[in-house]
């Protein structure tokens, strides 16, 4: 079956690829022919001008949980992932203790990985739980695991959070990945966006990170949060990353909490 179904998938993405190079080839012809070279400053490179579409094959996931909550939590997962489709990780302290909760037999599930030692970082909140320091740092493991050039966009949830992927897919496909992109939404409750701030993605309701500013953000990650061990939550310390970079929250409502 899988192998009789390759070459008919890389034979349309082929056709797909050409049909999409000729548009793009006709684009620059006829707006050379229509509106002078001026209008050509951002097609002046051919291998950046012929772009295709973003699909999910650019996309990589990163979702948060641990050794206690995935036999739980998976099942949302399940819901949404699909093994030959998504890519990306979901991220545990360390493996669940009973085999058939490490995905290991299951294609309906994504892989497990081992979060790295996050020991050495200052957490100082009072009250709070210092695996929000792992948890963000799903943001920079995330990219030093799947750094290949054709990902455009990282995105990241925790293991409650349901994604719609083609509707991700659609989102994100209006912005430019190779800009500096920051994209989620604000809490729907008044009070958490009082407490937390309303530029801040809140991470349970998922959000988006444009590889180009995700890789430069994973450089700066480890010293960055070093300097906010007083914050509370994982999502605080992405957002003061990002913010130190200059980079403000794009606001999109499809990234949303739910409240019962
Ligand atoms: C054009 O873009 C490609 C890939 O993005 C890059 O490798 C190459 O150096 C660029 N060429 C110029 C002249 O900018
Ligand atoms: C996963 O995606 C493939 C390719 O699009 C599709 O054929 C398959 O039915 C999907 N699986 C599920 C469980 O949705
Ligand atoms: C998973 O597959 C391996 C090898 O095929 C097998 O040894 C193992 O028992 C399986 N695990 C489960 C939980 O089914
Ligand atoms: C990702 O790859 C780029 C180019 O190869 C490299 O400059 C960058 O340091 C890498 N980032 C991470 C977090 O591994």
């Amino acid at each position: 079956m899988q192998l009789s179904h390759k070459p008919t998938k890389a034979q349309s993405l082929v056709n797909f690829i050409l049909v999409s190079s000729s548009f793009c080839a006709l684009y620059v012809v006829v707006s050379v022919l229509l509106l002078g070279p001026s209008n050509l400053v951002r097609v002046n490179n051919a291998s950046q001008s012929v772009s295709i579409a973003t699909t999910l094959d650019h996309l990589v996931f990163g979702i948060a949980s641990s050794k206690i909550s995935w036999p739980k939590r998976k099942e949302y997962a399940k819901l949404w992932w699909n093994t030959t489709t998504t890519k990306g990780c979901v991220f545990v302290d360390s493996l669940p203790d009973e085999e058939h909760d490490r995905n290991e037999n299951d294609t309906s599930l994504p892989p497990l990985c081992v979060s790295q030692d996050t020991s050495r970082f200052r957490y100082t909140h009072r009250g709070g739980l210092r695996s929000a320091i792992r948890v963000a740092r799903v943001v920079a493991e995330t990219v030093a695991l799947h750094n290949d050039s054709d990902v455009r966009w990282y995105v990241f949830g925790d293991d409650d959070t349901v994604f719609f992927p083609e509707n991700v897919v659609k989102t994100l496909s209006k912005y430019d990945h190779e800009l500096w992109y920051y994209i989620g939404a604000h809490s729907e409750v008044y009070e958490q966006n009082r407490l937390f701030g309303f530029g801040m993605a809140f991470g349970g309701a998922g959000f988006a990170i444009s590889s180009s500013l995700a890789r430069i953000l994973a450089n700066v990650f480890d010293s960055c949060i070093e300097r906010y061990p007083h914050l509370y939550g994982s999502d605080g310390r992405v957002h003061s990353c990002l913010a130190e970079l200059g980079v403000g929250l794009t606001h999109e409502p499809g990234f949303h909490q739910e409240f019962d």
